[in-house]
């Protein structure tokens, strides 16, 4: 079952979380434009996999996961560079056997592929990172779990047969988070990736405008519950670094 499969099987046993994380596609002004995927075809490239989960999110799940900061002039710029990468063909050379494997801090891995921290999984999964979990130990990738994550770090790792990662927002409260990194350790993390860069929470412009539409979720990494803007920073009132 795909990815997108196993998020509507899982919906469907929960019936509140359905209706918000389905939504509906009328809701969702914002890009990718009107293109739809034909039902015909599979998906193929990253760019399908947006049509298909602009089509099936709600619009406050597409309006985070989709949105950058303020005017969005960074996220322009980074896909900008992105395109600018070239790949160097070589030609006439044996690939016979081409190996992917790669070492990382003492662990083999099959190929460099992780998954970046994302927070908030809940928004199109009830089960939120667990079931990320799942997808990401099926695909051989080593899953970085976030700091705000809907599912308390224990539970991640227990649902991973592959070897986790923590990303890490250093917290005003000190004290929380040495607690936060040895209950990390403990759960099984094998390395730990502080994020610099969010001293404060900075202008979300998409999610502001939400408004009431924001849903509540839960974040036991923190024992807390936050919506709308706060999705992104609890604890993040003060400067950090
Ligand atoms: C929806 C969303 C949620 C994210 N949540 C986190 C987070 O909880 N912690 C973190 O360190 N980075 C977070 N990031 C940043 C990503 O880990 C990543 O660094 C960023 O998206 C750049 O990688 P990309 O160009 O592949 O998207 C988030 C990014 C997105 C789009």
């Amino acid at each position: 079952m795909s990815a997108l499969g196993a998020a509507a099987a899982a919906t469907s046993t929960f019936p509140a979380l359905r209706a918000f994380a389905q939504g509906s596609p009328s809701t969702t002004p914002s890009s990718p434009s009107a293109k739809k995927l034909s039902p015909l075809r599979e998906p193929v490239s990253v760019p399908d996999y947006e049509l298909l989960a602009h089509e099936r999110m709600s619009h406050p799940a597409w309006e985070y996961i989709n949105s950058g900061s303020a005017d969005e002039v960074t996220l322009r710029w980074n896909r900008e560079a992105l395109t600018r990468i070239r790949l160097k063909p070589r030609v006439m050379v044996d690939v016979s056997q081409v190996d992917t494997r790669i070492k990382l801090f003492d662990q083999e891995m099959p190929h460099p592929i992780l998954l970046a921290p994302t927070s908030t999984h809940m928004l199109v999964n009830p089960e939120g990172e667990v079931a990320t979990a799942r997808g990401a130990s099926a695909a051989d990738a080593v899953m970085v779990i976030s700091t705000v994550s809907n599912r308390a770090v224990e539970d991640i790792t227990r649902a991973s047969t592959r070897p986790t990662w923590f990303q890490l927002y250093v917290q005003d409260d000190r004290a929380l988070t040495k607690d936060l990194v040895l209950r990390a350790q403990a759960a099984g993390c094998r390395a730990l990736c502080i994020t610099v860069d969010l001293p404060i929470v900075y202008a979300r412009d998409r999610e502001a405008h939400l408004g009431k539409e924001a849903p509540q979720f839960p974040y036991p990494n923190l024992n807390e519950r936050h919506s709308g803007t706060n999705w992104r920073g609890p604890g993040h009132s003060q400067p950090q670094v």
